[in-house]
């Protein structure tokens, strides 16, 4: 079963009605929703913590989808899992004991995910595909939304798909996902796709039905 799922990222989203952000994407056919975490260290952008998760969870019926793009993560893997995080997705370069964090997520009782930059190898989670859920691969920079979609990154998916074989894992595509980029990396073994400006560009919360068109377009 490969369903394709879209997972809208709140980093696109208005801040300050992030609730009623939630509602009104999963109201237009979102099946996840995208919480990016940034530390200001990891990467060059900060945005929020576990508190935030923790207020964002009564709003959100199907997923919650964590990115944490901090460094280290393991301090706080508790506090997110506690939050509500459905899925906790820690970076492999993140810090040198990657094993470790996928086994305190999974102890936490979250599915597990790990995130590649675009310049790490797939090879770096083949003695760890019977630990994680899911496998992000960033296709922009990590810390921003509206980059444009790295190409050379369709090759590590169709790669990490192979990588997988039939074990239950998710392939997910994060960064510069648009109804051009999006059937590239499906094609290529992708299943979950984010998606932040483009779902939310010229949306608001008085304009719901901007979300629906933009989420079936991709
Ligand atoms: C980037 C984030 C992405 C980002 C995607 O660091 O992890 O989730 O919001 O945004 P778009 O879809 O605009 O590239
Ligand atoms: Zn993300």
């Amino acid at each position: 079963d490969r369903t394709i799922r879209i997972a809208p990222s709140i980093l696109s989203a208005d801040f300050a009605a992030f609730g009623a952000e939630c509602e009104a994407i999963e109201a237009q056919g979102a099946d996840w929703v995208h919480v990016d975490v940034m530390d200001g260290h990891f990467v060059p952008n900060l945005t929020f913590g576990p508190a935030m998760v923790k207020a964002i969870r009564p709003h959100v019926k199907t997923v919650m989808d964590v990115h944490l793009m901090i460094a280290p993560a393991d301090p706080y893997l508790q506090a997110f899992a506690e939050a509500g995080a459905d899925i906790l997705t820690v970076h492999a370069e993140a810090g040198p004991h990657l094993h470790r964090s996928l086994q305190a997520v999974r102890g936490l009782g979250c599915k597990a995910g790990v995130a590649l930059n675009p310049a790490t190898p797939a090879d770096a989670i083949d003695y760890v595909l019977d630990d994680i859920d899911l496998i992000c691969v960033m296709t922009v920079n990590p810390g921003f939304g509206g980059q444009s979609f790295i190409a050379s990154q369709v090759a590590k998916v169709r790669r990490l798909r192979a990588m997988v074989g039939d074990r239950p894992v998710h392939i997910e595509i994060d960064g510069g996902v648009t109804p051009e980029t999006a059937p590239r990396v499906v094609a290529a073994g992708a299943d979950v796709l984010v998606a932040g400006s483009g779902v939310f560009k010229g949306g608001s919360v008085a304009n719901p039905g901007v979300y629906g068109d933009n989420i079936r377009a991709i």
